[in-house]
């Protein structure tokens, strides 16, 4: 009914209580109890005898009203699960998929107290940024995985760039980076058997209008901070989900060329001389070619061998 409500306010005036709930077929005291609770999330509506209710602002968290109007995706963010406050977006994902939730649904925290990056570091998950998972059953073969993780990354350089202007680059295995810093970070975990993949959750996280942390600072940045300007995280969500929804069908049509395509025109990496490394080995070489199936193909003085994970400095 809410969103039923702020689809009347939208651009009206003011609107009468009595109009609402004719309209809607309910009591002025049902509306009001509506207003209230919408108010009550951050959304200021002028209340005037005589006259009605007058939508003012809306907020800028990402919860289902807002980031759904105009979202006419296929698959993501049918369902959107938001908190204020969570310990890890991708954790909650992970329970939902238990539970039995629908393909495309979303789970979004203003803070995480408890988030997480890649091998099992910490995200610093402070108010202002955008933390989410995305919940994914893809039938895809498993070697071709690492592709949710490109077809996302493809979708958040297009979303950044459509709602800043910004251009990040695609740095791989999970990183985006602008101006040489990490402004988003990408945490697939993937249930699979040999043949085929259970589920996916696509955890995000993107520096926007955030505070970085003290350790961070050289290494990581965020849309504020590179523009001066603060950036309405539900417009960037919205933007993001239909790039992932479009990217994501894509891949689920087997139209994988055009993924990868898409993942070489921003990432910048074929030729480029690196040092990659994981827990027990380093190695350095000339990236020569990603595989089919996203592994990095390194010339190294020993010869051409083929990167599975890891961690990427350019040299
Ligand atoms: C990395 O660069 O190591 C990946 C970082 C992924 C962070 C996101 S924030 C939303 C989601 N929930 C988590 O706990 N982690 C991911």
């Amino acid at each position: 009914m809410r969103v039923e409500i702020l689809s009347l306010l939208e651009d009206a005036g003011f609107v009468s209580g009595e109009y609402i709930a004719e309209h809607l077929g309910v009591s002025r005291v049902a509306v009001w109890k509506q207003i209230k609770s919408l108010q009550n999330i951050g959304y200021e509506i002028e209340s005037v005898k005589n006259k009605g209710y007058r939508l003012v602002s809306r907020p800028d968290i990402p919860i289902a009203e807002e980031v759904t109007l105009g979202l006419n995706t296929k698959v993501i963010g049918k369902d959107i699960y938001y908190f204020k406050s969570l310990s890890s977006t991708n954790m909650l994902a992970k329970k939902l998929i238990k539970d039995g939730v629908e393909e495309g649904a979303i789970v979004v925290s203003d803070i995480q107290l408890n988030g997480r990056g890649r091998k099992k570091r910490n995200w610093f998950s402070p108010e202002g940024g955008l933390w989410f998972s995305v919940v994914l059953y893809p039938h895809i073969p498993l070697e071709r995985g690492m592709l949710l993780t490109m077809a996302s990354s493809v979708a958040i350089v297009q979303g950044i760039k459509e709602t800043t202007g910004l251009h990040p680059v695609i740095k791989w295995p999970n990183d985006l980076l602008i101006n040489e810093k990490k402004v988003c970070g990408i945490l697939t975990e993937l249930d699979a058997e040999m043949d085929r993949i259970n589920y996916a959750v696509i955890g995000i996280g993107i520096n926007v209008n955030n505070q970085l942390s003290e350790d961070l600072h050289g290494k990581a940045t965020s849309l504020i901070h590179e523009t001066g300007s603060k950036f309405s995280r539900v417009k960037l969500f919205r933007t993001i989900l239909k790039c992932i929804d479009e990217n994501y069908n894509k891949l689920k049509t087997g139209d994988y060329d055009s993924i990868m395509d898409s993942w070489f025109s921003h990432a910048n990496i074929i030729g480029r001389n690196i040092r990659v490394h994981d827990e027990k080995t380093v190695l350095n070489g000339v990236v020569s070619s990603v595989d089919k199936s996203g592994c990095l193909i390194l010339d190294t003085k020993d010869g051409s061998v083929r990167v599975v994970s890891g961690d990427v400095e350019y040299l």
